[in-house]
């Protein structure tokens, strides 16, 4: 097959090179530090055009397009290249609201009885204070403010706090200097116990559950600083257990399904399910994202054995029950590390050379795969963009073997101004 990957960060780095397998795998935009793989492709694409990626896909016989970033998603890439007769795996914009519109998947969740937490919907500044001021929700028990559309993580606030809740639905809804913006807010109960993120393979009906992941949103040890795209993360392979795993199945994930079926937006593509898991091993959904997330799939595709670019594509067609089980998830632990530039997430950082000796001191192999993200070509030197930088995915037969592993292959990897957690899967 001809294949593209929407997208340029790790999380299409690492998509690209899973769906290999034999394929011609273009990457557009990518990032200059994928493309040292040389088994991936540039594009002839110049302007970043949904019609461009249509000619490039029409010119060079594109069999499958896999997208990466929700905001392609919710602008309707999906439909446009489907319309034109490209297969793709991804959603609709319609199906794409679960994650661009926060209201959206409230509404679907509480229709189809999938758990999650208790919620108002304000549709004005000033309803939103009176839900506030109501005392509906204990705020001693905390509350969660949420911005309506995608916001790049910047459009949730957990608060214990009334002054707070008052601020945040200020900034969200009122002050012009702040940079998410709603006209809509949903206010909701704050959750208790562990996060965990559930992924699915889904072709609008039928669904392959692809596992688990735990991400690490904060910037610094011990979960500190502000909330990035995620710092690092790794596969609880014997937590949260077979049960919890049935329930996400039959509670979350295939109504889900049905309901956007049902509605006539049959979804296909990656669903991200968001989970709390309490004590009694209640689940319940914090959100939806409609895509790989970004560095959970750095983590979970290094751990899949078979031909992914088969599934993709029979999802793509509906027919996923013809690929089902082309793949399996190794028997092992997987671990992520980010290396992000200083000043990220508030500044880009100062793009410091990377040196391409870093490709050689690493040895990669399938145990330990190296993931670019921010980086671009001088003509000597790949450099540091900004941002999250790379990552590393180590495998091992323990999380404490793949953790080892991980940090010993990161170190090997170093650039000035770097930053990394020295937390990541350090479980208690
Ligand atoms: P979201 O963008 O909806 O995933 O929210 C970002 C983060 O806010 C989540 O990963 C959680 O850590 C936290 N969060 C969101 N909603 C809730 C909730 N209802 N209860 C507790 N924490 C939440
Ligand atoms: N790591 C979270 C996300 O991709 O949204």
């Amino acid at each position: 097959m001809n294949i593209l990957v929407l997208g340029s960060g790790g999380r299409e780095h690492a998509l690209a090179e899973s769906l290999l397998q034999g394929n011609k795998v273009y990457v557009y935009p990518g990032n200059e530090g994928l493309f040292l793989n040389k088994s991936l492709f540039k594009t002839s694409i110049k302007v970043n055009h949904f019609q461009n990626i249509l000619i490039f896909c029409q010119q060079s016989k594109i069999d499958l397009v896999v997208v990466g970033p929700e905001n392609l998603l919710a602008e309707g890439i999906c439909d446009y290249l489907q319309e034109n007769n490209i297969n793709v795996f991804g959603p609709s914009k319609k199906a794409s609201l679960l994650e661009s519109s926060k209201i959206f998947a409230k509404e679907l969740m509480k229709e189809a009885a999938i758990p999650t937490a208790d919620f108002k919907i304000a549709n004005t500044y000033e309803e939103a204070i009176a839900i506030i001021e109501s005392n509906d929700f204990t705020i001693d028990d905390g509350i969660v403010l949420k911005a309506d559309g995608l916001a790049a993580g910047k459009g949730v606030v957990v608060t214990y706090s009334k002054d707070e809740a008052l601020k945040t639905v200020y900034d969200f809804m009122k002050n012009e200097s702040i940079s998410v913006k709603t006209s809509r807010l949903l206010i909701e109960k704050c959750l208790k116990g562990k996060e965990l993120s559930a992924f699915a393979l889904c072709d609008g009906e039928d669904f392959v559950f692809l596992g688990t992941a735990c991400d690490y949103k904060r910037l610094k040890d011990g979960d500190q600083g502000p909330n990035t795209g995620g710092m690092g993360c790794y596969t609880p392979k014997s937590w949260p257990g077979d049960l919890v795993e049935e329930k996400i199945r039959a509670q979350i994930i295939k109504p889900v399904l049905k309901s956007l079926k049902d509605r006539g937006t049959p979804f296909i593509g990656t669903l991200f399910c968001g989970l709390m898991i309490d004590e009694q091993d209640n689940v319940n959904v914090i959100e939806f994202n409609v895509r790989f997330g970004d560095p959970e799939t750095q983590t979970i595709l290094p751990l899949i054995e078979g031909d992914l670019s088969q599934v993709f594509y029979q999802a793509s067609c509906g027919n996923l029950n013809e690929a089902k089980d082309m793949i399996k998830l190794k028997d092992a632990f997987s671990v992520h590390l980010v290396k992000s530039s200083s000043g990220y997430p508030s500044i880009d950082g100062t793009p410091m050379a990377l040196g391409n000796k870093i490709v050689n001191n690493l040895n990669c192999n399938e145990n330990c795969r190296l993931f670019y993200a921010g980086v671009k070509k001088t003509e000597e030197d790949l450099v540091n963009s900004g941002g999250r930088v790379l990552g590393i995915t180590a495998l091992g037969d323990s999380i404490e073997n793949a953790r080892a592993n991980a940090y010993e292959s990161i170190k090997k990897v170093t650039f000035e101004g770097e930053h990394f957690r020295t937390d990541i899967a350090k479980l208690d």
